[in-house]
């Protein structure tokens, strides 16, 4: 079977989990190839899910749904009969937002053949801090649902998510954080211990920032995804008004 996975992730728990995953399809005997959403988005790769036999697309939840990243890819999407597995990734079992009914429906839409759905629960990336020994847990169990899920899609099993029963609340907390995410957006600062290396420039995936005449400056298109204040070498990056919620330092997961 010939496989792509797209997938987003922000702070690396989506990353891990697709990763894992690629590997178990590769072991099975299938081909797999992973692609990170925003290299579709900024138009950096060519976008040809029809040329394979099913076609995986993960993400984590924020704010009950997906990241507005994820809706703008699935918009790009061709509309043909395309096999599709959903996965997502979550800081908390009883926060996952249930089904992503509302990606389904879009995807629908298209014609798309929905053949699995799954979540993960990883440690949170922001919030509450997990101690190491959870960090470890969480992701060993990550592992073992990414087997079972792997299993599942290659014998044909077909599972879904249940549907929420509180869909017009987490359609309000998802409104409401698309709405904190634009008018924090410019928000974001940096103290005087960033040395202008560039990576949260290279790697944000809205290009959201860029570095006007020696300093760093944030647009309006932050979707709060943390990849760049997780990944600054200096630490420099702070929010102050998301502050509160930002842990205290990045957790690494095992490798
Ligand atoms: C802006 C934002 C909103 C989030 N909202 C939720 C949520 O509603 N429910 C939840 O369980 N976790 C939530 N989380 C936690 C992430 O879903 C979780 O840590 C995820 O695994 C991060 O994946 P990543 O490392 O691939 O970006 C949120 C994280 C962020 C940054």
């Amino acid at each position: 079977m010939k496989i792509c996975v797209y997938y987003f992730s922000g702070t690396g728990n989506t990353r891990f989990v697709a990763e894992d995953m690629q590997q178990r399809f590769i072991d099975s005997g299938s081909q797999c190839e992973l692609i990170p959403i925003e290299s579709v988005t900024k138009g950096e790769v060519v976008l040809n899910p029809e040329e394979y036999d099913l076609v995986g697309i993960g993400f984590p939840v924020h704010a009950y749904d997906a990241p507005g990243i994820v809706y703008e890819f699935l918009e790009l999407l061709p509309a043909a009969p395309i096999r599709y597995f959903l996965f997502k990734t979550a800081g908390d079992k009883l926060f996952y937002g249930g089904s992503t009914n509302h990606l389904r429906m879009l995807l629908a839409n298209k014609r798309w053949k929905l053949a699995y759905e799954s979540f993960f629960v990883m440690p949170a990336n922001m919030a509450s801090p997990a101690k190491p020994g959870k960090i470890a847990r969480l992701a060993e169990a990550a592992r073992i649902h990414s087997a079972e899920t792997v299993a599942d899609i290659l014998s044909g099993t077909r599972k879904l998510l249940p549907d929420s029963t509180s869909q017009r609340i987490s359609t309000l907390f998802k409104r409401l954080e698309t709405r904190g995410c634009r008018k924090g957006s410019r928000h974001w600062r940096v103290s005087s211990n960033c040395d202008l290396c560039g990576k949260c420039v290279q790697e944000c995936p809205t290009s959201n920032i860029t570095l006007v005449d020696g300093k760093l400056k944030f647009g309006d298109k932050c979707i709060f995804c943390l990849r760049c204040w997780w990944n600054c070498p200096s630490r420099a990056i702070d929010h102050p008004y998301a502050h509160a919620v930002l842990l205290k330092k990045p957790y690494i997961l095992p490798t």
